[in-house]
């Protein structure tokens, strides 16, 4: 039996405080090993990094999500005993009802919308000095969102639900205010999404068959059960809530065009194929999740390592896209790098790895390339912008983290119209 190496800390929980989303991927290099042990909370925890790492963390035989995702995460983030912590049937059922909504046609109706509203809010920032990109971004996406779920939305609401998803993405690596925050903004919106939910379910507000309100107020578990309507709530927040965590990639996106301006010429030169690998990049690069946790579930040995029932692991995924086996010059903004670069559903994991169906990867995955590549166009053809002189740093000790500023546009004016 081969004896995994472990981290000299007693325990590593304030390490993972202290160095962030590199925290993995330090030890990894540290102790020159893809595999590797530490205690969490006081709590014998196996780490993994890279490819092969992911396929075995990504086997369904070999563990399960119960148990594994902190109730801080759950209470801020994704909801209590949403599909993210979900194993076997009851996840498959769920998932179903998730890349049900993943339809071409149901996202070129995303994309429409979102076009939409990103024209009529460029409009109203031509008659402001300045606007932070961040604040806007979350706007659009909520609206957008919330029209192509079937989820009505007041005008004057918008901005403050905006806030409230951005609240619970940003809540669930902080502690003290940012924590209480985020589960403050997750009470008040479960609230709000479950009203709609019954009204839906009363008959008293009618939806387009097929959209997420529909499918998630009518779905049921693998028992046959209906999901109570707060349940059917968080669910429907998961499809909500992400879109509007894009606005964090938009973002790093607009930092990024502005950093490296050549390749602006490059996005419109090439523009399909170029547009993807910068979005690419842009996922590859700047951090999102730092590393995503499940538990053993049955005793087993991997590479000589034995892996005990129960055990919680990590697989890292910042550090896995920043290897430089497996990315030349890492720490270099470089789309090219992914032309003629196969991708296996391993080797490139912002958004979790295996596969979407009947493994936990993430079912919005395809949606945020594409409102990704739609944004990037928009910031690059559609308008014309100062960026005056502001912070565009961003911590990785913060998790989630974004360039400090927001990215401040002064001047904008449209300059052309979302296809
Ligand atoms: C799962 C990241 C956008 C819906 C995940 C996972 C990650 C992730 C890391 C966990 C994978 C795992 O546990 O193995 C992101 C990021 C996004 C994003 C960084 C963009 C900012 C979206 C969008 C949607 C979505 C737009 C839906 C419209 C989901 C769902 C799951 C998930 C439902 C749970 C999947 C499961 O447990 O089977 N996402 N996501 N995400 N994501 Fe996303």
């Amino acid at each position: 039996m081969q004896t995994i190496p472990r981290d000299s800390s007693l325990d590593s929980t304030l390490d993972v405080v202290r160095e962030g989303f590199p925290f993995l991927w330090n030890r990894t290099r540290r102790l020159h090993s893809d595999i590797f042990q530490i205690r969490l909370l006081g709590m014998k925890t196996i780490c993994l990094h890279g490819p092969e790492a992911a396929q075995l963390f990504y086997d369904p035989a070999r563990f399960v999500r119960e148990g594994a995702v902190p109730r801080r995460i759950q209470t801020t983030l994704m909801g209590l005993d949403a599909v993210q912590t979900k194993d076997g049937a009851m996840h498959r059922c769920r998932k179903d009802a998730f890349m049900s909504l993943m339809t071409d046609q149901s996202r070129r109706q995303l994309l429409q919308l979102l076009a939409d509203e990103w024209q009529a809010a460029a409009a109203q920032w031509e008659q402001q000095p300045e606007v932070v990109l961040f604040e806007e971004a979350q706007e659009v996406l909520c609206r957008a969102a919330c029209a192509w779920a079937g989820v009505p939305l007041k005008d004057k609401q918008a901005r403050r639900r905006a806030r409230d998803f951005g609240a619970m993405v940003d809540g669930f690596g902080g502690v003290g205010p940012r924590h209480w925050r985020g589960k403050r903004a997750r009470t008040r919106t479960e609230n709000w999404i479950e009203g709609i939910i019954k009204k839906i379910r009363k008959g008293k507000l009618p939806v387009v068959k097929g959209s997420a309100a529909d499918v998630m107020a009518y779905l049921r578990d693998a028992d046959g059960q209906q999901l109570d309507a707060r349940m059917a709530a968080v669910e429907l927040m998961n499809v909500l809530r992400p879109i509007v965590a894009i606005a964090t990639y938009i973002t790093f996106a607009a930092v990024a065009l502005h950093e490296y301006p050549a390749y602006r010429g490059l996005l419109r030169a090439t523009h399909e194929d170029y547009t993807e690998f910068f979005v690419q990049e842009v996922r590859r690069d700047f951090p999102f999740a730092p590393f995503l946790g499940a538990r053993v579930r049955e005793d087993f040995t991997w590479r000589g390592c034995q892996f005990a029932k129960g055990t919680l692991v990590l697989l890292d995924v910042y550090g896995t896209n920043h290897d430089p086996r497996l990315w030349h010059n890492p720490n270099l903004f470089w789309p090219d790098r992914f032309r003629n670069r196969p991708i296996s559903p391993f080797d490139f994991i912002p958004q979790g790895g295996g596969h979407y169906e009947n493994g936990h990867r993430c079912a919005g995955e395809w949606i945020t390339i594409e409102v990704l590549k739609q944004a990037v166009t928009f910031l690059n053809t559609g308008l014309r912008y100062d960026v005056p002189a502001q912070d565009l740093r961003y911590s990785l000790t913060r998790m989630p983290t974004l360039p400090a500023s927001g990215f401040v546009m002064r001047n904008v004016r449209v300059t052309g119209q979302l296809a």
